[in-house]
């Protein structure tokens, strides 16, 4: 099978404790490459992944001509300029999520590489979760009737640390809402197949001293009219996270936990009814059992780059595109706006 020869930019947060490990396991991609500032690390991780080359700058390892794709996982801040410059230089790019620090600078990236000719994509790995590609199926099918209600969580424990990308917004574009409610939104939006319509946030700093947002919250009307919350905390501890999606329709409900993180597993409780029946003044529950959805877990990084390898083999339509990061960091600038004029009632 012919394998898309990757390089890799900011080789040393996620991409070395998730993608890259993923990637070693993907059919159609090999790393060809990978780039951290400092020549020890970068080396080391050239070693840990059997890469051919270690670089230190964005540039050099643009410039080989063995690397065909670039997988960009620094610092949001870098993004707009390392994505052109791999443009510029002919290289397809999976670029993490948010794209830029801003959306206007998000569509120039996009904008930018249409013109080079190359392919971009984002990092909604979380797409690809044997879980949510069933809850995705099972509204398709229509087994959940109208949808009318979800709702979805990501947390962490992420105190102050000095002189961290992602405590400022010059750096990171936002805190928790940009950096892990988008996982969120983009989640029900995919599964649901409607998008944001209307949308308000609050976004305050509860626990901690940095500048972005430690708490988020967010409430979205679809276009399909369901109502929708969004929650995204930095101070809730990793031991305590739910990292819970539910979905609930006319027919019945989807209730995953665990789903939303970087390791494929959790759990996923469905309950279905029937919309034609009357009003119950009882309400009574107990008339369905939970459904057992079977599914194969594997490996959500895996799947993101074989899917973005495949698009650039055979052409295929990229499954996670940019423009789909753009559309939810839309939606997140809108809630900080909200949130800091205040657009609603205070008591
Ligand atoms: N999809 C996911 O599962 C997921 C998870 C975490 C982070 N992310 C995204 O990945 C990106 C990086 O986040 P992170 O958690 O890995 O951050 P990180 O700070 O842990 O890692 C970033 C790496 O980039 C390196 N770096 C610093 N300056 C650089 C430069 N100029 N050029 C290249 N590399 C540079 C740093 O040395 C560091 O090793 C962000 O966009 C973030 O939102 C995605």
């Amino acid at each position: 099978m012919r394998k898309v020869n990757w390089g890799v930019l900011g080789a040393g947060g996620i991409a070395d404790r998730r993608t890259m490990p993923g990637m070693m396991l993907a059919g159609n991609a090999r790393i060809r490459s990978v780039m951290e500032i400092d020549p020890d690390v970068s080396e080391n991780l050239r070693a840990k992944y059997g890469a051919d080359k270690a670089f230190t700058n964005a540039r050099d390892l643009l410039s080989d001509p063995g690397t065909e794709a670039v997988y960009i996982a620094s610092p949001v801040v870098f993004h707009k300029e390392q994505a052109m410059m791999a443009a510029d230089y002919g290289k397809h790019i999976l670029l993490e999520k948010p794209i830029a620090l801003t959306v206007g600078e998000g569509q120039e990236v996009i904008e930018y590489c249409k013109r080079k000719g190359v392919l971009l994509a984002t990092g909604f790995m979380m797409r690809f979760h044997a879980y949510h590609v069933a809850m995705k199926r099972l509204v398709e099918e229509g087994k959940l009737g109208q949808i009318v209600s979800c709702r979805a969580q990501l947390t962490c424990w992420y105190p102050d640390i000095p002189g961290s990308w992602r405590q400022s917004f010059a750096s990171s574009g936002g805190g928790a809402l940009m950096d892990m409610g988008v996982h969120c939104l983009d989640l029900i939006q995919h599964i649901t197949g409607s998008r944001a319509k209307r949308a308000a946030g609050m976004a305050k700093t509860l626990t901690f001293g940095y500048e972005v947002e430690d708490s988020g919250a967010l409430l979205v009307e679809l276009e399909n009219g369901a109502l929708c919350h969004i929650e995204a905390n930095f101070n809730i501890p990793d031991a305590a996270a739910r990292g819970r999606l539910e979905i609930y329709g006319t027919k019945g409900s989807m209730l995953a936990e665990g789903t939303i993180s970087q390791a494929e597993g959790g759990k996923l409780e469905v309950m279905l009814s029937d919309d034609t029946l009357g009003y119950d003044a009882a309400q009574d529950r107990n008339r369905v059992e939970p459904i057992d959805v079977k599914v194969e877990f594997g490996n959500m990084y895996t799947k993101e780059i074989e899917s973005f390898s495949n698009s650039i083999i055979n052409k295929t339509d990229i499954e996670v595109p940019a423009e789909d990061a753009v559309q939810v960091q839309r939606v997140i600038q809108s809630a900080y706006r909200t949130s800091s004029e205040e657009r609603y009632e205070r008591f």
